[in-house]
């Protein structure tokens, strides 16, 4: 007997992360280069196969980041994404360049609805155009990927020419998007199917599926086209991205490996314990916060509030529990430093969740850590990864909090002095207001001369107890563009004031 027959042979699919594009693109989900960089080395940590950096064209910030991550990924392929145009080729090859493994992702419209609104072109021009694309983005760049954008709203025989072509043209990869969220689990299976029985050259690339999340099914469209024999998963942590989303990279992963039975002989190479941290990188660095019953990565994933749950939980984990929380990187929030830690503990356990910051941000980051530990017996992993992502949002704050003090009660007008450092210049300023948010709100504009609109606010306490830090999430509007900000205390007015600060000064680096 040969043993080898009897084994399972094992298939990869690929993980396309678009964490960085998609999301990014998002409103609220704009992030510096700094922070793309960190979530770029994040995703590098969790194993994603491909990292889709960013649109290079579209703003010269973009192309930074893109260039930025195209240097610093040593492991997995960069992607940056272009039009079928010659400036979009050439600024996502001159981005990508600097990497191991560059690949540009192209993309044309190929549904009738796209052709006759938005480009008011025939098929055979569209056809022209994407196979001339293809040309130019091979020319420069071994590793082309290539999306019929709306894919799952065209015809399929014009679909089926258009892939063909740019196949022949050298594209390696296509990637079947279902753009609207329009499309449902059997179609898609459908669709992939069809493509691998008409297009004559598909087994010379591997097909992929990217899908939004409009009607709530782009996991389950996803995983059918996985079925179907799609290879390649594009997705995104938290399943942020375009209106409701992309499908989620943590969900997709988990599927694979929990339902072994179902998908059968496949793998991912994502290292499971990573996707927690790089589920709260995500939550803390962008306005998308993960709602406490999220899949695989909300607060309550894995925690069971009947009686019944938590006795038979106890008796046999997998009575309820059909992942072990501590696959994808939750642990229980355990005590891990207090105010007499040193520094030097306190970098370890950063490094330990992830961070890398430099000597400057680990000083800054431990000042903060032991004003807060001051104030907070039990310091948490969350509280740490707070203290440290509120180093990496901010580049350089032109403005910093020195002290502040509001009176308020039932009886009297809420009053606050607020005191900023501007360029080791301290400043002051004064406000009454109709709550003590509202009055240090005031006394700050009048200090930073902004006549700031709040847009949005949003208190959460990041870990239990009523020592517990206060995260405040807003967004101001200032000259009509909205800038979002975000800043922890165990005081949620100091909260306030940090996150409003901080969406002053991103207004201030931009
Ligand atoms: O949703 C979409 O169609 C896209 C393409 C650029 C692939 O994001
Ligand atoms: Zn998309």
């Amino acid at each position: 007997m040969n043993d080898a027959l009897d084994e399972e042979i094992m298939e990869k699919i690929i993980i396309f992360d678009t964490t960085l594009r998609d999301g990014e693109q998002a409103p609220g989900g704009s992030l510096t280069d700094q922070e793309k960089l960190e979530v770029a080395f994040q995703l590098e940590k969790l194993g994603v196969d491909v990292i889709e950096a960013g649109f290079p064209i579209a703003s010269p910030g973009d192309f930074k980041a893109v260039s930025k991550i195209s240097k610093a990924i040593k492991k997995g392929a960069v992607c940056a994404l272009a039009r079928c145009l010659k400036p979009d080729i050439e600024a996502a090859y001159n981005a990508t360049k600097p990497a191991r493994h560059p690949r540009l992702h192209i993309f044309l419209a190929t549904s009738k609805i796209h052709l006759k609104y938005k480009f008011r072109k025939a098929e055979d021009e569209i056809f022209r155009i994407a196979v001339e694309a293809v040309r130019l983005g091979r020319k420069l760049c071994s590793d082309i990927e290539f999306s019929p954008e709306d894919a799952t709203r065209s015809e399929k025989d014009f679909l089926y020419r258009v892939i063909e072509a740019v196949i022949k043209e050298g594209a390696k990869t296509i990637n079947i998007p279902d753009t609207t969220g329009y499309t449902y689990p059997q179609e898609m299976y459908s669709l992939i199917e069809d493509i691998r029985n008409n297009v004559p050259n598909i087994n010379k690339a591997i097909i992929a599926v990217h899908c939004h999340d409009d009607l709530g099914m782009a996991v389950a469209n996803s995983l059918s086209g996985v079925l179907a024999g799609a290879r390649q998963v594009h997705c995104t942590m938290n399943g942020i991205g375009e209106r409701a989303g992309n499908a989620s990279l943590e969900e997709i992963v988990m599927a694979i490996k929990t339902r072994r039975d179902v998908f059968s002989g496949l793998y991912t190479d994502i290292n499971t314990k990573e996707i927690f941290r790089t589920s709260r990188m995500i939550n803390n660095l962008t306005d998308f916060v993960v709602p406490p019953n999220k899949a695989i990565v909300g607060r309550n994933a894995f925690s069971h509030e009947s009686g019944i749950h938590q006795d038979a939980v106890l008796k046999k984990r997998i009575t309820y529990e059909i992942m072990d929380p501590r696959d994808v990187g939750v642990s229980s929030s355990q005590l891990i430093l207090g105010k007499h830690s040193g520094r030097h503990a306190f970098g370890d356990r950063l490094k330990a969740l992830g961070f890398r910051l430099n000597e400057e941000k680990l000083n800054k980051a431990f000042v903060r850590f032991k004003e807060i530990a001051d104030k907070k017996k039990n310091i948490f992993d969350d509280d740490l990864r707070i203290i440290a992502e509120d180093e990496i949002r901010v580049i350089k704050p032109l403005w910093r909090l020195v002290s502040f003090e509001v009176t308020s009660g039932t009886k009297v007008k809420p009053n606050a002095k607020v005191m900023l450092n501007k360029k080791g210049k301290a400043v002051s300023g004064a406000s009454s207001g109709d709550g003590p948010v509202d009055a240090v709100f005031k006394a700050i504009d009048k200090v930073t001369g902004y006549n700031a609109k709040l847009d949005d606010f949003r208190l959460e306490a990041v870990t239990s107890g009523k020592d517990a830090l206060g995260q405040v999430s807003l967004k101001l509007k200032i000259k009509d563009k909205i800038f979002s900000g975000r800043g922890a205390s165990t005081d949620i007015i100091e909260a306030a004031i940090r996150a409003y600060l901080d969406a002053v000064n991103r207004l201030e680096y931009k």
